[in-house]
């Protein structure tokens, strides 16, 4: 290019989740307005090391994008960039690599780097800072679990995504008189479930943050049974914890360190089945959440977070990280997001609206009645035989039943 102005680098790692082209277009048209030049690394922070693969972007290649799901220049998640284990544990990056990429940047003439990343790719930003790489991140992700960012864009598409699915599992539900399961993703938090279930009126919803018993879930059903509504809905959150302890995992295996959740969908549905010979059926709404256009609000959210990036490493503000404090964009420390995740609060106005609703999150009600209560123990009491082989495992089977 050799134009002699500022150079931009910029890459989407981890997950996708839509909404992230988006921020590539607001970036580069910003950016061409700021008389920038940008380019893309491909396949996420892959594209900074050998091989080293980028792209000049402009806006004729970035055009008609924003509401295209997905990310034009690809991403990976995990690789040979992965500066975090499990929920919190630091991995140190192989300071070779962390050279490499110094000397890509040095060779195009980079002024600073914009990550658009989840909690694990800044977490590989901050390790960049902490080195001196001129790095700015953006937060995605649809598990909404970032911490110093109100929200992070593609959250309101997943939600979206699973509150149209309740939506018409509840006309067949209510037809054919079933309890229909909903599992939805969000990793280690029930943002996701949380909002569906409020807007797709769930009858239960099923979340990391809130300890919740098979018992609690049937009294919530057969009062409803006895209110004369035999179907219900119920939304659980692929990462909450069975009653005994333990998550289900899928048999799929896992990479770089972070368990791969999903299954807990068919679990619940089997001790329901079991516990309340009832007709029940699940869906696992899996990777539809990711895909698909942006709604409205991640575009916008999107698209200023890609201008204000854009700002930002113009600014030399590395270190820095994007975030939406409604109802202003600002900058805030790449640590202030990753220190610890954003995890729902059982006591937060939004739970506790549902609770005022009506909706379960699993446990005893208070005032309930004692006829009631003694219902559903000796329904809780019924035997249910182990989960079968060919089901999704989990550490603690035995333990949940
Ligand atoms: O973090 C986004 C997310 O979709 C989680 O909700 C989910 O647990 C995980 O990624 C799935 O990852 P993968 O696409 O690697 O299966």
């Amino acid at each position: 290019m050799g134009t002699g102005k500022a150079r931009i680098g910029i890459l989407t790692s981890g997950g996708d989740c839509p909404g992230l082209n988006a921020v590539i277009r607001g970036a580069v048209k910003s950016a061409v307005r700021l008389e920038a030049d940008i380019v893309g690394f491909r396949r996420g922070f892959e594209g900074l090391v050998d091989p080293v693969t980028y792209v000049a972007l402009d806006t004729t290649n970035t055009s008609g994008i924003i509401n295209r799901g997905g990310t034009i220049l690809g991403s990976t998640n995990q690789g040979r960039f992965v500066a975090r284990s499990g929920v919190d544990d630091r991995l140190e990056l192989d300071p070779q690599l962390l050279s490499d990429v110094q000397r890509t940047l040095d060779q195009l003439g980079i002024m600073g780097l914009i990550c658009i990343g989840g909690d694990g790719s800044l977490s590989v930003a901050q390790q960049f800072h902490e080195r001196g790489i001129p790095v700015v991140g953006v937060p995605k992700t649809i598990d909404n679990d970032l911490s110093a960012t109100a929200f992070s864009f593609g959250f309101d598409s997943a939600v979206a995504c699973a509150t149209d699915a309740m939506d018409r599992l509840h006309t067949t539900a209510e037809s054919h008189e079933r309890i229909m399961v909903l599992e939805v993703m969000g990793r280690h938090t029930g943002w996701i479930a949380l909002q569906a279930g409020i807007a797709g009126a769930a009858s239960v919803i099923l979340i990391p943050e809130i300890p919740w018993t098979w018992e609690h879930v049937c009294q919530k059903i057969l009062e409803r049974d006895n209110a004369g509504k035999r179907f219900s809905l119920i939304v659980v959150a692929e990462g909450a914890e069975l009653p005994g302890g333990g998550l289900v995992t899928n048999a799929a295996g896992s990479g770089g360190g972070q368990v791969r959740l999903g299954g807990i969908g068919h679990v619940v549905a089997r001790q329901l089945h079991e516990r309340l010979k009832r007709e029940t059926r699940v869906v696992v709404l899996g990777h539809l959440q990711r895909g698909g256009p942006p709604t409205n609000f991640d575009r916008a959210l999107a698209t200023q977070f890609g201008a204000h990036a854009v700002r930002m490493v113009l600014q030399r503000q590395f270190g820095q990280m994007v975030a939406y404090d409604p109802p202003d964009v600002k900058s805030v420390p790449i640590l202030d997001a990753v220190h610890q995740i954003s995890r729902v609060s059982p006591n937060s106005s939004a739970v506790v609206a549902a609770r005022t609703l009506g909706v379960s999150f699993g446990e005893f009600p208070p005032g309930q009645s004692p006829l009631l209560r003694s219902l559903v123990l000796e329904v809780s009491q019924r035997r249910v035989e182990p989960v079968a082989a060919h089901e999704p495992s989990h550490a603690d089977a035995e333990a949940a039943t």
